[in-house]
């Protein structure tokens, strides 16, 4: 039905093909992805709903895999029966993470108390199945690294979507053996912070990413994204790290790959 892509080529890791604005064009988007240097794509659940939807379109796309889990801004919907349903999810064929779970006090949907809740538990289950954890951190960090620690979660492999923290805090983290995943906003022009955690930490820590529909790179910026454009971040960051774009693609697809178990 669908060709594989055998060539080498990006890892977007974190990107929503559940999402609605992506589902408005989802043939066009997906036979973009075919056509483009995309070798797999990370397809992140946000709620049970979608994580439902990213594990069936794993099953259809040979490029695609998947994670399931509870986002902050969506936590008010959980209880053990859902929690028990993103265990199941997250033990099928192409379902290689618990994801995106974590903190968000930036907009603060739901209550502080029952996102560290839920993140808390999802981190548990993410242990007891032996997956790793994808983590939204957006205004929380302090929190976000005191339970990701309390919980021991770093043994299990830990991934920093859309890493918004410090350089030096990003240190921190590859220390404590996580990975950080970089989003199109590094082709901002005034990301001074980002910038520096890519001139600071080794590639072999990082990974690439659209979050697709949202934060799309220049020279898109705007318009909705889409996987297909994560070649912009890896050209900026191979510029920001002085290495080739071909390096970039190489190392943080093997990264990805190691992270996920693909
Ligand atoms: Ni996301």
């Amino acid at each position: 039905m669908y060709g594989k892509i055998t060539m080498a080529g990006l890892f977007d890791s974190h990107t929503h093909l559940t999402d609605e604005w992506m589902l408005e064009d989802i043939d066009g988007i997906i036979s973009r992805i075919e056509e483009s240097e995309l070798e797999f794509v990370m397809n992140v659940g946000c709620d049970v709903q979608s994580s439902e939807l990213a594990a069936e379109q794993a099953q259809k796309y040979d490029w695609c895999y998947a994670s399931a889990g509870c986002h902050p801004h969506e936590v008010e919907e959980m209880d053990e029966g859902n929690l028990e349903r993103i265990r199941e999810l997250a033990l099928r064929p192409k379902v290689m993470a618990i994801g995106e779970i974590g903190l968000d006090y930036y907009y603060e949907n739901s209550p502080r108390e029952l996102q560290q809740k839920w993140f808390r538990k999802q981190i548990r289950l993410a242990k007891e199945i032996g997956k790793p954890v994808i983590i939204h951190d957006r205004e929380a960090h302090e929190d976000t690294m005191r339970i990701l620690r309390e919980e021991d979660a770093f043994s299990n492999g830990v991934l920093m979507h859309c890493y918004s923290g410090s350089a030096e805090m990003a240190k921190q983290y590859i220390k404590l053996g996580a990975m950080l995943s970089i989003p199109g906003t590094i082709t901002y022009k005034n990301n001074r912070r980002q910038k520096e955690v890519v001139e600071t930490i080794p590639l072999k820590y990082l990974m690439i990413e659209t979050d697709a529909p949202y934060l799309t790179p220049v020279p898109f910026r705007g318009k909705r994204n889409e996987p297909s454009y994560v070649k912009y971040t890896a050209e900026k960051v191979a510029e920001i790290a002085g290495t080739d774009y071909e390096t970039v693609v190489k190392i943080t697809n093997e990264n990805a790959r190691r992270f996920f178990g693909i």
